[in-house]
């Protein structure tokens, strides 16, 4: 298989769980910002904000909220920044959700591009209760109750990056009809 720059950062990008206290510099952040930016949308609605977060006890408040969705909660504090995936339902009502997903995706791709590690927080609630661990996230950040809260995205250098698998493609990929392996 041919293996571009592009096609290389996709397959080489895990989840990373624990960062060493190497800094993410202001020009990284602003290249992975604009990934986000440069994500596609629905009729090109961008219904997205991504609210940076670098305050340790703002980390750490998130961290134990973080709890109740993860394990993986230690990233969040030892993190030099998160970034927090925001979505406005109002400006694109049936697509936010993949809109922000996309946007934080092409943001998780650009760190790894970088050589910087994150991991995808899934804190969105289908739900929308007020109860739930996206909500306590949008009181600690000040996010208004009508958008919504896609994912949590910790960003920094990673410790270790672990090996993790696919299933293979002739598992998953059919042709012309959902019938056919
Ligand atoms: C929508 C979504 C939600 C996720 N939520 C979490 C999460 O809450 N905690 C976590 O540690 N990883 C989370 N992940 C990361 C997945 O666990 C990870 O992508 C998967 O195990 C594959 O591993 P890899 O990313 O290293 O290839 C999430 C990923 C997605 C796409």
């Amino acid at each position: 298989m041919s293996e571009n720059q592009v096609l290389k950062t996709i397959k080489e990008r895990r989840s990373v769980h624990r960062f060493k206290q190497g800094p993410v510099t202001d020009e990284q952040l602003t290249s992975i910002l604009e990934a986000g930016r440069w994500a596609p949308s629905f009729a090109n609605s961008q219904p997205w904000s991504f609210l940076v977060v670098r305050d340790p006890d703002t980390k750490k408040k998130l961290t134990e909220v973080v709890e109740r969705v993860t394990i993986a909660r230690q990233g969040v504090t030892e993190a030099p920044l998160l970034i927090a995936v925001v979505v406005d339902p109002l400006k694109d009502p049936r697509h936010y959700l993949e809109a922000g997903a996309v946007a934080t995706q092409n943001m998780s791709l650009a760190a790894q591009s970088l050589g910087l590690g994150s991991y995808w927080v899934g804190v969105y609630d289908p739900s929308g209760r007020r109860n739930t661990a996206e909500a306590k996230m949008k009181k600690v950040l000040g996010i208004p109750r009508e958008f919504r809260l896609v994912a949590l995205l910790p960003i920094g250098v990673p410790v270790q990056v672990p090996d993790r698998d696919r299933e293979k493609l002739s598992d998953i990929v059919r042709y012309e009809s959902f019938g056919q392996a």
